[in-house]
């Protein structure tokens, strides 16, 4: 069973999203609707910073922008002294055009081109070089200040096989060995500040993961520092903090992760050898992914073995369904004190039949015309929406404290056919 917590209420029936009726944003700007509560972010940022700090201090943590990379939320987490995790030019700029300075930024890229590389080297920011043959490119383009590397420590873990990116056959990060020879080659080209990092999957909620984890990052950063005679001035753990999506999963216990983490700092390989590097944390998921619910209108009902609820959201609007069978919790926002019934699937207007919001719910009673809310969409959610079957991308609305305002407009057909030209070739 679903409870009902906040930012979510339920008045009389209906929902309300951070003291705001869910049905008047819903008239006031259409559906499908990206609702963010501000407050949400600022104290889920909260609680892992102090999970952590009142272990460690030299704690920073670096919002990753490819979670939401709304400007409003870019914003936001800039006035809460967060650095940014970008992974491509185009985030640097949008962080960098909200405030980030360039030490607050962290690019992370794979199989990056030398236009990207670049790019960011004229940004003066922190690259984190992913393979030991992009090094020697960078290298040939100019030399950096400051450089960090992804390791990938032999270890993975993620809700789904396409959410692990560390361990055997992920395309990201290299070996203790390579990471050897590319801080010798970059020590050797005058690089002066080195970095070390990982990032080896997402939305785990296994607290004990992550200290295993990092116990193995901290092996490989003691021994690349003795071998190579470098000192490590941030260690970053990435991101991975999970939220639990599908009832019964319980939250991440981030206060045992921040425990486990700061022992680790504070322990003699941290404090001895690697002389209190800064920790690094790049999360997206824990932090914006439960600010965030997606509205939806129900149109069509199709009665059959399994009913289908068809909606005006889709894979277009929502991907991570059809992407990873994702689980998204969704409520009848017309009619919360309905009783369960047969379960249903929920579907968007796409031609494809993996375009599946939802399956096998029981949701209770649902009418053509109702209004369906959609949980836990701020991370990934917006970011991995497209123009699929000539869709416009929906809006988005962020409250503050029953203040709302819309921070992305609902696009329209000139959003999809702008920058094309028709050529002249045919009458
Ligand atoms: C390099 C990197 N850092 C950070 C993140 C954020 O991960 P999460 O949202 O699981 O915290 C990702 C996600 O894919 C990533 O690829």
């Amino acid at each position: 069973m679903w409870k009902i917590e906040t930012p979510l209420k339920n008045i009389n029936g209906k929902l309300f999203f951070a003291n705001v009726n869910t049905a008047k944003l819903a008239n006031e700007f259409g559906t499908p609707l990206f609702v963010t509560d501000s407050e949400r972010i600022i104290s889920n940022y909260n609680n892992l910073h102090s999970a952590f700090s009142s272990h460690y201090d030299k704690f920073k943590i670096n919002y990753a922008v490819k979670a939401n990379n709304n400007l409003s939320v870019l914003k936001l987490f800039n006035s809460l002294g967060s650095g940014a995790d970008c992974s491509c030019p185009e985030e640097i700029s949008l962080a960098k055009k909200m405030g980030f300075s360039s030490k607050d930024i962290l690019y992370t890229g794979n199989y990056n081109s030398e236009d990207q590389l670049s790019f960011a080297l004229k940004q003066k920011i922190i690259i984190n070089v992913d393979s030991s043959s992009i090094l020697p490119r960078l290298l040939r383009i100019g030399t950096p200040n400051f450089i960090s590397l992804r390791i990938n420590p032999g270890i993975g873990g993620g809700s789904h096989s396409g959410l692990v990116f560390g361990g055997k056959n992920t395309k990201f990060g290299m070996s203790k060995n390579d990471a050897i020879e590319s801080y010798n080659i970059a020590k050797k080209a005058g690089v002066k500040k080195f970095g070390i990092h990982m990032m080896t999957g997402s939305s785990i909620l296994d607290a004990s993961y992550f200290k295993k984890a990092t116990n193995k990052l901290i092996d490989i950063a003691v021994e690349i520092v003795e071998e190579c005679k470098i000192s490590l001035d941030f260690i970053n753990i990435g991101g991975g903090f999970g939220i639990p999506y599908r009832p019964p999963e319980k939250s991440l216990d981030i206060k045992k992760v921040g425990s486990d983490i700061g022992k680790i700092f504070n322990g003699k390989k941290s404090s001895k050898i690697l002389n209190n590097p800064w920790l690094f944390v790049e999360p997206g998921r824990y932090l914006v992914a439960d600010s965030t619910i997606l509205l939806t209108s129900v149109h069509s009902i199709k009665s059959g073995p399994i009913k289908y609820i068809g909606v005006d959201a889709g894979m277009n609007t929502l991907l991570r369904p059809a992407l990873y069978d994702a689980y998204h919790h969704v409520l009848n926002a017309s009619r919360l004190n309905s009783r369960p019934k047969k379960p249903v699937n929920i579907c968007g207007q796409i031609c494809e039949n993996t375009d599946i919001l939802a399956k096998n719910r029981k949701i209770g009673t649902v009418k053509e015309g109702d209004l369906l809310a959609i949980l836990n969409v701020g991370a990934y959610g917006f970011s991995m929406s497209s123009h699929y079957n000539t869709r416009p991308r929906a809006a988005e609305v962020m409250i503050n404290k029953k203040k709302y305002k819309i921070i992305r407009q609902r696009e329209t057909i000139n959003d999809l056919i702008k920058g094309q030209k028709v050529v002249t070739w045919f009458k």
